[in-house]
């Protein structure tokens, strides 16, 4: 066994535990040994440690020793992109997605999926649409593939890489974009609805330096998209990092002002160029900051091997080419093994149920039923209005609201934040064909249940 610092300052931490209170603060019990993988040693402190895996090296078996052996959370590298899950309109092709998927999920593994919206790695169909029928298909791409993969994925890069390099703070410029600026949310949405019980996650690269202009931006997003409840949980840092490209030293900063806005953060594709002990010295600062911050949950290194990497001649991960330990590895692992404040999660106290109430249609009448994510200390309701056999021109809706209160609500006009609440249409979503639905909802704190909603035409 590898012993450390914290392995050796252990032994009388251990053996006094009862008697190590200080005021009303109790000292969280040290591990007592030192973990010797790097998911062993994130799990500590109730986070994960991960890799990218590429599907077409699952049969090199230095490479699935390490990935079996050290790492309890994985990346699809290229196979779970538009382009390999959606390669012709509407046919979906799993196949490469579903071996890694499979192989982490029988190694006791959780996923992270990669990625459903995204301007790059575009199907030519894709690459050559534009405007609703590509907003269409984008929406059919994130329902259909997160359907797939529904209860499988801990989180899901919803979108990836939607803002510019540079000063501007804009969004990047792609087809995607110019869709409308509310793709991204109309994504996150569909993702949620299609897969409640994932992580949704926003992921970028250079969002590192909390003065750069493309994490401000970022920044504002997620502070909009919380404020007014579209459903994200969580913040990609992909943490790409070169001589051109260093840590910053205001990393943990970054990762810690994202975390305040109500989301996790999570290092989602790092690697970091270089060599010896002054890559194991920035290894080590970026293992740090994450432990730093209750809020980020896990890291994911982008490959096994130097030679597996996307930059291979920049040797930027853990492993040599022939599978040896680095001394970045080591770093990394004695951070783990120096442990931190546990992350704060969500996902295993919330619930979803979703109830449908019938109050007999009939010509021209409408049913509403409620689909409820249930955290310990708010929720978010969807409501569905449906028309009955025939079409609406406007509809109310009244909800039951008897331990909570509404802070934010979208696509209805509501009466109140509280008790009794009457919802109405909106100008754009009052009309609805006989048969089909529209949705509006909101976000609260305390509880949403018995919210009984019933649908009335006007
Ligand atoms: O598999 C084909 C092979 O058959 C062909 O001979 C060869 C010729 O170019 O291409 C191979 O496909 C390449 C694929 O990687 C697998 O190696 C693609 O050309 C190449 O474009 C692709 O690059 C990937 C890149 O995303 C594409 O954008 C990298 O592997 C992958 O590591 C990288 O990952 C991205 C994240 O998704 C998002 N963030 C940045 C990160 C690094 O660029």
């Amino acid at each position: 066994m590898k012993l450390t610092s914290r392995s050796v300052a252990l032994v009388p931490l251990v053996a006094t535990a009862a008697a190590v209170v200080v005021g009303a603060t109790l000292i969280a019990p040290a591990p007592a040994n030192a973990a010797t993988t790097l998911g062993a040693a994130a799990q500590q402190s109730g986070r994960y440690f991960g890799t990218a895996v590429a599907a077409n090296k699952l049969s090199d078996s230095t490479y699935t020793g390490i990935l079996n052996r050290e790492f309890d959370m994985v990346t699809a590298e290229n196979e779970m992109k538009i382009d390999a899950t959606e390669p012709n309109q509407n046919q979906f092709s799993y196949g490469n997605a579903d071996r890694i998927v499979n192989h982490a999920r029988n190694q006791g593994k959780r996923v992270r999926g990669h990625t459903l919206a995204w301007h790059s790695q575009q199907p030519g169909w894709m690459q050559n649409m534009s405007g609703t029928a590509l907003r269409n298909a984008m929406l059919n791409h994130v329902t259909q593939v997160a359907t797939y993969y529904r209860g499988k994925i801990y989180a899901w890069d919803v979108v990836n890489e939607a803002f510019a390099d540079g000063s501007s703070g804009a969004r990047r410029d792609s087809n995607l974009q110019r869709t409308g600026n509310d793709w991204i949310e109309a994504a996150f949405r569909a993702a949620r609805a299609a897969d409640p019980g994932a992580k949704l996650c926003y992921n970028d690269y250079n969002t590192d330096d909390w003065t750069h202009a493309k994490t401000q931006a970022v920044y504002r997003m997620v502070q909009d998209f919380k404020s007014r409840g579209v459903p994200i949980d969580c913040v990609g840092l992909q943490s790409h990092f070169n001589p051109q490209s260093p840590v910053p030293s205001n990393y943990q900063t970054t990762l810690q002002n994202f975390a305040n806005l109500g989301v996790d953060v999570q290092i989602t594709e790092l690697d970091i160029e270089g060599s010896g002990s002054a890559q194991a010295s920035n290894y080590d600062r970026v293992t740090r900051a994450c432990l730093a911050v209750s809020r980020c949950t896990g890291i994911t290194v982008w490959g096994i091997r130097d030679t597996d990497s996307w930059r291979a001649s920049g040797t930027p991960l853990l492993f040599d080419g022939n599978g040896n330990k680095k001394a970045a590895y080591n770093s990394v692992l004695d951070a783990l093994n120096a442990g931190g404040p546990g992350p704060t999660t969500t996902t295993t106290t919330t619930t979803t149920t979703t109830t449908t109430t019938t109050n007999n249609p009939g010509p021209g009448g409408c049913t509403a039923s409620v689909s409820l994510n249930q955290w310990g200390e708010g929720f978010v309701a969807t409501i569905k209005v449906t028309a009955g056999s025939s079409a609406l021109r406007g509809w109310t809706v009244t909800t039951t609201l008897s331990n909570g209160t509404v802070t934010n609500s979208w696509s209805a006009n509501r009466s109140g934040n509280s008790g009794t609440i009457n919802w109405s249409n909106v100008d754009y979503n009052g009309s609805v064909a006989a048969g089909q639905s529209t949705e509006f909802g909101f976000q609260g704190t305390g509880s949403g249940s018995g919210l009984n909603p019933s649908c009335t035409a006007s």
